[in-house]
């Protein structure tokens, strides 16, 4: 980054006013697990500059892995990065681009009700340089994005736990982290409460998993100020409320208060406020992302994940359904055919009331079924396997039959 003190919209007034404590460590961020959390009102360049970073941490060897908040900003630096897309199971994402721009992506999907796999696929190194999570762009209820996310925090933090070897030097990277966690008795949902607590929890161990974490937010108060205190960095884009203007109190000498506060009130979007660890602080001047090439991407996103209210909304189990998710519970499920027979119904009209039920049953009972299902395969192959092993032990012996002839007392062979 190219320290520019006097590069200011208003003038000279920073380069006059400010005696910058300089020099901000910034080693320390690319060495990692030291958390960075940019702050900004909408349109004062949080996005830009979180992409930014994330193109440092990349040239610094990490993987990242980032959340996309549904507006697929992350087109920007597909044209730069090898990019994996995760996008839930059930929906599509079609992407449209001039056939001159070359570009490395694949799309997979994840089971959103447990994204355990998609973490370990990270961990495990499978997935590309710039690894994107969407979820949000197919999901209008915000109960069920806390509850997804709560799901990948908590998925994160245990996978990272299992091992200690990593084959990946992981960046979590998080645009709009307000959307995820407020500040206690701001939630926006029950749920939103008990994801902010856990989450809370979660970024305190990011750092002992070895994950850096970086995010972004409107305001310092956006953020509870337990997590708000795990951060090392703080990047203060364009930004102003009586919160601010404490924040910057209790970071810096007082004697900068008064100027900073103005400073960040006028700043324009290629400027930011750092302010590191040790309460040094600088500004710093940085290019504009290049979106001409990621603005030649264009999308089609189908599907769409509704809460399970709105699910089940108008519709009843009755008692073939809840038959159903017993028989299929079981280990091995019991077959389709088997369970139409008992009802007198075809085999499609049960395969259709099931899939009914893993959109609309509750989350433990769809985790039942699957677990099953998971079972049954493995169980089938091993079936297989076995068939296989006893047709070679009881196969017809084809070896040659020793026969002794009275007459001819020498062994002969016979085939
Ligand atoms: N360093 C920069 N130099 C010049 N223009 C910039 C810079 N960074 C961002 N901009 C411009 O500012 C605008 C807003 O940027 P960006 O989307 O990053 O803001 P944001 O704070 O993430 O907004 P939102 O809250 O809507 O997500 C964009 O048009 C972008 O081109
Ligand atoms: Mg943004």
């Amino acid at each position: 980054m190219a320290v520019s003190r006097t590069n200011h919209a208003e003038g000279d007034f920073v380069a006059q006013e400010i005696e910058v404590i300089d020099p901000t460590d910034l080693k320390p961020l690319w060495r990692g697990l030291k958390h960075c959390l940019i702050i900004g009102i909408t349109g004062s360049g949080k996005t830009s500059l979180l992409f930014y970073l994330i193109e440092k941490f990349i040239e610094n060897g990490y993987t990242i892995l980032h959340r996309d908040d549904g507006k697929l900003q992350f087109r920007y630096l597909m044209p730069y990065y090898p990019t994996t897309i995760f996008i839930p199971e059930g929906c599509s994402l079609n992407l449209e681009f001039p056939s001159e721009l070359k570009l490395d992506y694949e799309i997979r999907s994840y089971n959103y009700r447990d994204p355990k796999d998609l973490i370990q696929q990270v961990l495990k190194g499978k997935t590309k340089t710039l690894t994107v999570v969407v979820f949000d762009k197919y999901c209008k209820s915000a109960e069920l994005q806390a509850k997804f996310y709560q799901k990948l925090f908590d998925a994160l933090i245990f996978e990272c736990m299992r091992s200690s070897k990593r084959k990946v030097k992981l960046l979590f990277s998080i645009d709009e982290l307000n959307d995820i966690v407020q500040p206690r008795g701001e939630s926006r949902t029950e749920e939103h409460k008990k994801v902010s607590y856990q989450v809370a929890y979660d970024i305190r161990k990011l750092r002992k998993h070895k994950v850096t974490f970086l995010a972004t937010c409107h305001r310092p108060n956006d953020i509870p100020l337990n997590v708000r205190s795990q951060f090392d960095y703080f990047m203060l884009k364009k930004t102003f409320g009586t919160d601010v203007y404490q924040f910057i109190r209790f970071m810096v000498p007082k004697k900068y208060v008064e100027t900073l506060t103005y400073t960040v009130r006028t700043m324009p979007t290629d400027q930011v406020l750092l302010i590191d660890y040790a309460g040094n602080f600088a500004m710093f001047h940085y290019p504009n992302m290049l979106r001409g090439e990621g603005n030649k991407i264009h999308y089609q996103a189908e599907g769409i994940i509704r809460s399970l209210a709105e699910e089940s909304k108008g519709k009843k189990y009755d008692a073939i359904d809840l038959i159903i998710v017993l028989e299929r519970s079981k280990i091995p499920p019991t077959p389709f055919y088997k369970i139409a027979e008992k009802f007198g119904l075809s085999k499609t009209a049960i395969i259709e009331r099931f899939q009914k039920l893993l959109r609309i049953a509750p989350d433990d009972v769809v985790l039942a079924l699957q677990e099953a299902r998971r079972y049954q395969k493995t169980w089938k192959k091993k079936a297989i396997t076995q068939k296989e092993e006893n047709n070679i032990m009881f196969a017809e012996p084809k070896a040659s039959i020793l026969t002794v002839s009275p007459t001819n007392p020498k062994i002969e062979k016979t085939n």
